[in-house]
């Protein structure tokens, strides 16, 4: 008999989660005025809101918590994290920030200006977020298959190569700053891009003279994906592919609670020493000093130990095994998905899931409430309502996707959980047909509104 797969590592600390009944959930999600981020984590028995900060640190990093350096300046903790970025992704330069959205604004704040047009594969919302605020635009050049999910391309977060020199052209060149690369790509549903793309895009922006940053959260996962997608790449390490990888960049900013696998943290590396300098004066001003930015010295050492761990072979094939699990469990019962399993999450296509819902009435979202409704799973809508309105005629955007995102925190929950997770989906699915209504507006923010979005049932 052939040895099945099981995970890497074993479990040493363990937290308890709470069941509820479906009664208390009616009431808990009505309070939260039915935005998911409202619940507190007790109303909830399996959280896949999101995999960052969420994940389990293993023991080698709780000893870094111990030796962490508390200095504020110079501590031994920053010189352990700049060795680190160094060896694993080859940067010379790095800033800590307290997570990946201050990176951006760091970054952009030297780098973006009213009118700029960035352009990239499809934005995290954070770094949209960041780009608008500075009333600058992005622009979406991820390859058309990316929006069908029943598309089994194994590159979904690739960037068509013909968009972006379209977007090159026809603007002038003052108007774009950079290229965004996100990898993977979160918006898209955790779909990787090759490293043929990485490489192509890179030798275009050479070409017009461009600078090339990686959105990095989940680099390693990107990784994982070329290796085993990719010709070439089989017999070549995790380390050794992310090595090639950001020769492809002249930048990256990172949120570190992905797959560093910490719980908060980020910093952005750079080539070039100037872009440093100018960004070093805004990490002061918005972060802290240069050598700790907005991390405890403690959160720098586990940080660099994340990085180590975070792109060994083993530690990922479970994490992405596990999120494969799952997904495999919903298309076996004709649950309609983004195909490709996404590295850090599954993406319930709710369009398709709750066709009778109105665009306007947030299918994702009324997708989210059931599967909490049903089993006290939270996930985390990625449609109409992260789509946010448009800066400028206030008009809500329709994304091509109304996803729901089933994120999986790393080493964090077993196989028994995404069991039940597929049995809650799956009895939702069973009475789809009754669900024909969504929710409505009562108050949103101007920018970034799901997260404290409130809502009514119609
Ligand atoms: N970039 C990507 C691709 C992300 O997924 C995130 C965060 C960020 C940047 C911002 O990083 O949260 O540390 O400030 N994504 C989380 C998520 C929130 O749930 O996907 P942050």
């Amino acid at each position: 008999m052939n040895l099945p797969f099981a995970e890497s590592y074993k479990i040493k600390v363990v937290e308890s989660i709470k069941r509820s009944t479906q009664e208390q959930r009616l009431g808990w999600i009505k309070d939260a005025k039915y935005n998911l981020f409202n619940l507190r984590s007790e109303q909830v028995f399996i959280d896949l809101l999101t995999d960052s900060g969420t994940g389990a640190m293993s023991q080698n990093q709780w000893a870094e918590i111990m030796m962490g350096d508390e200095s504020y300046a110079g501590a031994s903790s920053y010189y352990k994290l700049k060795d680190a970025i160094k060896e694993i992704l080859g940067f010379d330069h790095f800033l800590p920030t307290h997570q990946g959205r201050a990176a951006e604004n760091v970054l952009f704040s030297v780098l973006v200006k009213e009118g700029n047009l960035i352009p990239g594969n499809s934005q995290f919302d954070t770094t949209k977020g960041h780009i608008e605020f500075r009333k600058a635009s992005s622009c979406d050049c991820t390859i058309d298959e990316a929006f069908e999910t029943t598309n089994l391309n194994p590159f979904k977060g690739d960037v068509d190569l013909n968009k972006l020199e379209k977007v090159m052209k026809e603007n002038p060149a003052e108007k774009i700053p950079f290229i965004i690369m996100t990898v993977t790509c979160n918006s898209s549903g955790g779909q990787p891009v090759s490293m043929a793309n990485l490489r192509a895009v890179y030798s275009l922006a050479q070409k017009y003279n461009k600078m090339v940053i990686f959105d990095s959260a989940r680099f390693a996962e990107n990784a994982y994906f070329i290796k085993l997608r990719e010709e070439g790449y089989k017999d070549k390490s995790i380390k050794e592919i992310v090595k090639e990888m950001y020769q492809y960049a002249d930048a990256m900013t990172m949120s570190s609670k992905k797959d560093a696998i910490v719980n908060i943290g980020g910093f952005i590396a750079m080539k070039d020493e100037n872009l440093f300098k100018q960004a070093s004066v805004f990490n002061i001003i918005y972060e802290g000093f240069i050598t700790y930015g907005g991390m405890a010295g403690r959160d720098m050492a586990a940080l660099a130990q994340g990085l180590h761990e975070g792109t060994e072979f083993d530690y990922l094939e479970t994490r992405i095994k596990q999120v494969a699990y799952l997904g495999q469990k919903l298309v076996d019962y004709g649950i309609p998905i983004q195909h490709p399993f996404g590295g850090h999450a599954i993406f319930v296509d709710a369009k398709k899931f709750l066709p009778k819902v109105p665009k306007e009435e947030f299918a994702a979202q009324t997708l989210g409430i059931e599967l909490y409704k049903e089993a006290g799973v939270r996930g985390v809508e990625i449609g109409t309502l992260l789509a946010d309105r448009d800066p400028v005629t206030r008009k809500n955007r329709y994304p091509d996707l109304e996803l729901l995102r089933l994120a999986i925190p790393r080493r964090t929950y077993t196989n028994n959980h995404m069991d039940v997770v597929a049995a809650g989906l799956i009895n939702v699915f069973d009475r789809r047909n009754s669900i024909t209504s969504g929710y409505r507006i009562l108050s949103e923010a101007p920018i970034m509104r799901h997260f404290t979005v409130e809502l009514e049932k119609i």
